[in-house]
């Protein structure tokens, strides 16, 4: 062999070496590029379908065919465990099943925790049964079982927010959902319950070929077009015109809200048309003449609250900044690349670090500490008001005892129909006080007030002379400009 044949066989090989080196670096490159919009779609999309889903599917656990790990985390809300933190918001008393009630295991009774509250509701079915919340899982049972169910008559309307609605909107209305939903209101709770297959499911919030977040709710979806309408913006629909981010938070809003039953279709209204602040709410009632009750002490005509998480959110901080319910309550888990949302609905003091720290940066033991001092002050607070509010009501009563219904009396009458409202709305919102801690305390000094002015009235004092002061006048005004 000459140089010139070797050099010639080094340049082959060579070449054919450059080769096969572009040939495996690109096949790596292309390799690792797949495996990186792999784990993307992944992280989007999650699963490939494995079943069909579609407007029928009412089973989550068909859904979780497809989305196992969201399936997994949602059954977990059947599990019963206790967090962290100033209240024990978990922990079930176990009963003897009845024929009647088979429940085994059942939330302690909010009324034995405070006999003060048999007095503010006195007269009304709440005053009878009234129990922490537990689980998703539990809904619908825990609603059919409810004494409140059991020894009243309650109207379909009350299904619309303890079980999964769409199939039956759609059934009850021949595909026309709002028309399915009348129909709900307009049926007896007994009746209504029959329809019924599960508690909340996947097909609530989600559209069954997109997975897209979407509201099934027709009262939030009329709630929330004339809560927007009252900011100025016109013909809302949540389904077309929410951002990603506001549908984090609707998605619970069609639950966990203040409501009333309006009229005689009995048709779920949420009372938003004049704004979401408690004033907002209350003179939308006032305006409206609207009662729950009449008070079994004082003859009182009563409202009464109940849960309105979003409506006190709304007007917190978290709010302000865009923080959602999804946020706190809903936080990533990773899966490999995967990113789930937890679905076991609870308090997320039971998930701190997961859902707290992606914006705050503390241990979990400063976090869940800021959080009990929120609520400490807030029980400080709510117990004055409690006190006041049972005070005015012994005055009512003795003062009717003794004279009658008075003019005084009925002038009294609206002091407490307001301090009870007001008292009852951050009482019965669960959070103690957290999402939102200044404008509930706000609101529990209306209480107090409210509570002194019908003392007043009772002694004769006139609204007049109750009137603010000038400086207050001014200050609200103030107020009033800083919302706009
Ligand atoms: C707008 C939605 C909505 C409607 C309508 C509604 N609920 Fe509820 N209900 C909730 C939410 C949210 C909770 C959990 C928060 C809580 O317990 O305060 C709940 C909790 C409950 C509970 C468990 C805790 C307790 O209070 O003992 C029972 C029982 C119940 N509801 C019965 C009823 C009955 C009876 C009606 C009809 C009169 C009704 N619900 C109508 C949303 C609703
Ligand atoms: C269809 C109505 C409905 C929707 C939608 C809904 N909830 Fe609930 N939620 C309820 C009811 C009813 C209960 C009480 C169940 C019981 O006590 O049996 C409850 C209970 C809870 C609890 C108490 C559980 C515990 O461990 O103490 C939390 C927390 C909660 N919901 C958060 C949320 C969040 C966050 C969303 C939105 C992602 C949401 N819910 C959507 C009706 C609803
Ligand atoms: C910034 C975080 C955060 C946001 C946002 C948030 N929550 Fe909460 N939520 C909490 C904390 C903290 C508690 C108190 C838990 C405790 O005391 O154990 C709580 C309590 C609750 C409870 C009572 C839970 C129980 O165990 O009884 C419900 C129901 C609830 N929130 C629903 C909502 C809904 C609905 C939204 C949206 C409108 C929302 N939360 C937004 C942090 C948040
Ligand atoms: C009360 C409303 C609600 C119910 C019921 C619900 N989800 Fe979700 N789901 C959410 C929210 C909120 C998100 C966060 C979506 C986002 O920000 O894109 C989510 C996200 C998801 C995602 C997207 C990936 C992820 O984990 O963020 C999948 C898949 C999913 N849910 C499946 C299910 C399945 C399966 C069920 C029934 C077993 C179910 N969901 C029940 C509210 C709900
Ligand atoms: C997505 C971001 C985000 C998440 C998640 C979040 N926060 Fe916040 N938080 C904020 C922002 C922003 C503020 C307002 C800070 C400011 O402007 O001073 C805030 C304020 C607070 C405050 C002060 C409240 C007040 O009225 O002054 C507390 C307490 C708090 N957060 C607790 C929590 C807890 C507990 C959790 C988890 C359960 C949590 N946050 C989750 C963003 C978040």
């Amino acid at each position: 062999m000459n140089t010139k044949q070797t050099s010639k066989r080094r340049w082959t090989l060579l070449a054919i070496a450059a080769v096969v080196v572009v040939a495996v670096v690109t096949a790596t490159i292309t390799a690792l590029a797949f495996s990186i919009l792999e784990r993307k779609n992944e992280a989007r999309a999650p699963k490939q379908q494995v079943v069909a889903l579609d407007e029928t599917t009412v089973d989550p656990a068909v859904w979780g065919k497809n989305y196992p790990a969201q399936y997994e985390s949602y059954m977990k809300t059947k599990e019963m465990v206790p967090g962290p933190g100033l209240f024990d918001t978990m922990s079930p008393e176990t009963r003897t099943p009845t024929a009647d009630d088979p429940r085994t295991q059942i939330m302690p009774q909010r009324n034995d925790e405070d006999p003060r509250i048999t007095h503010m509701w006195a007269g009304y079915a709440f005053s009878k049964d009234y129990r922490h919340p537990r689980g998703h899982y539990y809904m619908l049972e825990d609603q059919r079982l409810t004494k409140r169910v059991q020894d009243f008559k309650q109207p379909g309307t009350c299904l619309n927010c303890h079980a999964s609605m769409p199939t039956i909107y759609s059934k009850l209305g021949n595909g026309d959902q709002q028309a399915g939903f009348d129909k709900v209101n307009s049926m007896t709770y007994a009746e209504a319950t029959k329809y019924a297959e599960h508690p909340v499911s996947c097909i609530d919030c989600h559209d069954p070929k997109t997975m897209k977040l979407r509201v099934t709710r027709p009262a939030f979806i009329r709630g929330i077009k004339a809560l927007k309408a009252s900011q100025g913006v016109t013909n809302f629909d949540p389904n077309t015109d929410a951002t990603h981010n506001e549908m984090r938070t609707f998605v619970c809003a069609q639950c966990h809200v203040e409501y009333y039953f309006k009229g005689e279709g009995k048709t779920l209204t949420f009372p938003w048309d004049e704004g979401i602040d408690i004033d907002d709410i209350y003179s939308y009632y006032q305006k409206e003449g609207f009662t729950d009750w009449t008070h079994g002490e004082t003859g009182a005509p009563m409202l009464k609250a109940q849960h309105p998480e979003f409506d006190i959110w709304s007007n917190g901080i978290h709010a302000e900044n865009g923080v959602t319910c999804a946020d706190c309550h809903m936080p990533y888990q990773s899966q490999g690349a995967q990113k789930v949302s937890d679905h076991n609905l609870t308090t997320p003091l039971k998930t701190v670090n997961a859902s707290c720290m992606t914006c705050h940066h503390a241990s979990d033991d400063e976090m869940i500490k800021r959080v009990e001092k929120i609520q400490g002050r807030f029980v400080h607070s709510r117990d004055q008001a409690f006190d006041a509010l049972v005070q005015l009501i012994a005055d009512i009563k003795a003062e009717r005892d003794a004279h009658g219904d008075t003019a005084d009396v009925k002038r009294a009458w609206e002091y407490q129909r307001k301090a009870s409202f007001y008292l009852d709305y951050v009482y019965s919102e669960n959070s103690h006080g957290f999402h939102a801690p200044d404008y509930t305390q706000r609101i529990l000094n209306d209480v107090t007030d409210a509570c002194r002015k019908g003392q007043l009235a009772l002694k004769g004092v006139s609204d007049e002379q109750m009137q603010p002061s000038e400086n207050t006048l001014a200050d609200d005004k103030k107020v009033a400009q800083t919302r706009g």
